[in-house]
């Protein structure tokens, strides 16, 4: 009897317990299918406090170790064991010289004199026309924004793709950046923003698919450059050609502190040669709505047998500009597709897009590649 009491106690107690859980949870949850852009970049930031600590505790414990070693290794200029903090090394100054000399014959080397480091980043909208005036004017860029330098001989021919819906007015802050940038970088490079249209949700992967395709009407081009309208570079040493890997150019973003969010992490800017794109079937379509194509892509990568190269320290800095995700929506079924990129990755994706752009035009400084995009375009067979 005293036992039966006791125990009808507990459980009465487990059962609070529970209640007090089973709210909390579902709290959680209503607030993550609520408001799913909070929440992603909530989760964001504790990770990205969490990787900060601990490089926190490892500097502090390296001053400690330094200080108690009695001045062993003060003199010793290398950081010694363990802590090295890429931010701390200097950057390898192995650019070329002022003087040096181009020649129209030879390739453009990659490490230009002209690159000179960070960038200074204005936020300031300014309006298309004005943009395209200077630049038609001083920059020499060709209506439809194509140029090429004349002093070397191009080692990239990159076609720069940006999906593009609703931000006009972030555009000519991209291109006052990105331009002088490319052509320090002397790469042959054109724009191409692909615009959708429509009511379904924003699909990014798709819209780079049909960039893609569209550019490679006008151009051999053998570098593709996957570029968010709203992510400014902040160092020009971020050369955009592409390599023997993919690349991921945006590895620091201050949105995240300027922290690799997670090791798989591809968003942002992202460059692959077209035959590493050909190869991993080019993006996924089946991702409606933001979030998860990118993650998708890292893992079309490696199942390739490729990897991710990434820019060091300073490097790779980008600011976003600031906005509201107006409208748009999540894409909560990504978990489920990303489960089975594998299976996808040769069902979905360059071989299986149907589309027609509605309509193609060239403006000042980009191509404007405008679409209407449905899933019916990208039948999938079961898997
Ligand atoms: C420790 O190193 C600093 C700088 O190298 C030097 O000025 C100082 O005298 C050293 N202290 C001892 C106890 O050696
Ligand atoms: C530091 O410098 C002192 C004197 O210059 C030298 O005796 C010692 O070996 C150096 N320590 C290291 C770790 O290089
Ligand atoms: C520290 O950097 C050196 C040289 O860049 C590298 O050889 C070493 O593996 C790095 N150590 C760690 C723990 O990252
Ligand atoms: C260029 O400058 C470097 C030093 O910065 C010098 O050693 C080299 O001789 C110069 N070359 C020419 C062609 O002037
Ligand atoms: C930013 O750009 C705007 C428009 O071109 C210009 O008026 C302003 O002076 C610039 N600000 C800085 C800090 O350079
Ligand atoms: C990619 O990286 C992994 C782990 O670092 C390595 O084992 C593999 O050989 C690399 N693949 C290529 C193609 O370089
Ligand atoms: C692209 O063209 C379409 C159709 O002419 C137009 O509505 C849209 O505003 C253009 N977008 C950009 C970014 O120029």
């Amino acid at each position: 009897m005293v036992n039966w009491r006791r125990l009808l106690r507990v459980s009465n107690r487990s059962f609070l317990a529970f209640i007090f859980f089973f709210s909390m949870f579902t709290t959680c949850l209503y607030f993550i299918y609520a408001a799913p852009g909070i929440a992603n970049t909530y989760f964001f930031m504790v990770q990205a406090q969490g990787i900060m600590l601990r490089d926190n505790v490892r500097t502090i414990g390296h001053m400690i170790r330094l200080y108690t070693n009695k001045n062993s290794t003060l003199n010793g200029t290398d950081y010694p064991d363990g802590s090295n903090s890429s931010e701390l090394l200097i950057q390898p100054t192995t650019f070329l010289p002022e003087n040096f000399t181009y020649a129209q014959n030879l390739p453009c080397p990659e490490r230009l004199p002209s690159m000179k480091g960070p960038i200074e980043v204005n936020m300031t909208e300014i309006p298309i026309e004005e943009m395209e005036l200077k630049f038609s004017k001083f920059f020499d860029i060709k209506f439809g924004g194509h140029w090429k330098p004349k002093d070397c001989k191009p080692r990239w021919k990159v076609a720069v793709l940006i999906p593009f819906r609703n931000r006009h007015e972030h555009l000519p802050i991209l291109f006052q950046h990105l331009t002088p940038m490319l052509q320090r970088q002397r790469l042959q490079f054109s724009y191409y923003v692909i615009e959708q249209t429509g009511s379904h949700p924003f699909n990014r992967a798709m819209l780079f698919n049909v960039g893609f395709l569209e550019a490679m009407k006008d151009l051999a081009w053998d570098c593709l450059v996957f570029h968010d309208v709203d992510h400014i570079p902040e160092n020009d040493r971020n050369y955009y050609g592409c390599g023997q890997m993919p690349r991921h150019f945006a590895a620091k973003l201050d949105k995240y502190m300027y922290i690799l969010p997670y090791n798989e992490f591809f968003g942002g800017v992202s460059g692959l040669t077209v035959e590493q794109f050909r190869k991993i079937n080019g993006f996924p379509n089946a991702f409606w709505g933001w979030g998860g194509e990118d993650d998708d892509l890292w893992n079309r990568v490696h199942y390739a047998g490729l990897n991710v190269t990434r820019p060091e320290g300073e490097i790779g800095k980008y600011k976003s500009i600031p906005h509201h995700h107006r409208g748009e929506v999540q894409f909560l079924g990504r978990y489920k597709l990303l489960r089975y990129s594998k299976e996808r990755q040769h069902l979905d994706g360059l071989n299986n897009l149907r589309y027609a752009p509605l309509y193609v035009s060239l403006h000042g400084l980009y191509k404007n590649i405008t679409v209407d995009l449905q899933p019916e375009l990208a039948p999938i067979a079961d898997y």
